[in-house]
């Protein structure tokens, strides 16, 4: 009996071709979800699963699939997926690396652009006809905050916090960073966390979520930070605090926030967030180039072809599985 592979949502017809020269593919609808119970059957099936970052695959998940084998996703982050459950089990997880990282650095530098510039809230103001005669150009006219000649503090220095470092020296922002690694890079400043959030006038967040990084900025370290500062996020929502960031928000502590990802996604309609006029929000669009986005669904199927040839994945974020088979 051929292998069979639970694809979560449906990807274009070339790589469901590729993925079917292998395998029996078992595509999900768009309203079904890996952990409906109707779909206990189809998950206890399946021998691959290709899903992405929406697709929570736990220990309950995990529970009724004893065919599993390998699970491929189409994303950098893992945090959806209980990877260590999976190493216990020997299963390879493999994540896209690597090809979205100018992608969402350009997201995060807009976001930054855009919170400290007030851009959106400029479209709304316009939109929604406040920008009147008596409502005009003055000297102190929806003023912003100064980009240019300003400190960038970069929590996370991989490959995405080092593109968004080239892309601030770009605009002459004095640059430092505090990374879990400790990884040092020319140009920019390392720093302890605390000292990183007293004093940058911007910080972005570039770590990825895990056990230690959850609620890395929580309220206190909030509290630190430097008065009128701009928090920037397009890691992932868990590592900040939200409720903290709307009430520094809405205290003045914080000048603006600028944020792809949230605890929640979709964000609920009555996020504290959403009603703050300075906080800049798109809906998870980092990676969203057609090209980038081509880019991910390639590695991710080339990570479930090799795995469907009995072959290590190229990108795996256990590779130990094969080591200790
Ligand atoms: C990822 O791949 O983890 C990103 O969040 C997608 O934008």
């Amino acid at each position: 009996m051929p292998n069979t592979v639970l694809v979560t949502q449906s990807l274009p017809d070339q790589y469901l071709d590729s993925l079917a020269e292998h395998a029996e593919l078992d595509v999900l609808e768009a309203d079904q979800h890996l952990s409906d119970s109707a779909l206990a059957m189809r998950r206890a099936a399946c021998h691959g699963v290709v899903c992405t970052l929406t697709d929570t695959i736990d220990r309950d998940v995990l529970q009724d699939m004893e065919n599993l084998e390998f699970v491929s996703s189409v994303s950098v982050g893992v945090d959806h997926i209980d990877v260590s459950a999976l190493s216990a089990r020997g299963i390879a997880v493999g994540n896209t690396p690597g090809v979205l990282v100018d992608t969402t650095a350009d997201t995060a530098f807009a976001l930054l652009l855009a919170a400290a510039r007030r851009i959106a809230e400029g479209d709304r103001y316009i939109r929604d006809g406040k920008w009147t005669a008596s409502k005009r150009w003055t000297p102190d006219f929806f003023l912003g905050k100064d980009v240019s000649g300003s400190t960038l503090g970069i929590v996370g220095l991989g490959p995405i916090g080092q593109a968004m470092a080239q892309r601030a020296a770009g605009f002459g922002m004095t640059l430092a960073s505090w990374t879990p690694s400790g990884r040092e890079v020319t140009g920019v400043r390392s720093m302890p966390l605390e000292e990183l959030l007293a004093t940058s006038d911007f910080v972005s967040v570039h770590v990825a979520l895990s056990d230690t990084t959850r609620n890395l900025i929580d309220g206190a370290r909030i509290a630190t930070m430097k008065p009128g500062a701009v928090l920037i996020n397009t890691a992932r929502g868990g590592i900040v605090d939200e409720s903290a960031v709307a009430a520094a928000l809405d205290d003045g502590h914080l000048f603006a926030a600028g944020l792809d990802v949230f605890e929640e996604e979709p964000v609920p309609a009555d996020s504290p967030l959403l009603k703050h006029p300075r906080v800049v929000v798109v809906p998870h669009i980092g990676s969203a180039t057609a090209s980038t986005r081509r880019k991910m669904v390639d590695l991710a199927v080339a990570n479930a072809v090799a795995a469907l040839r009995g072959e290590p994945m190229p990108y795996c974020v256990n590779p130990e599985v094969y080591t200790s088979l």
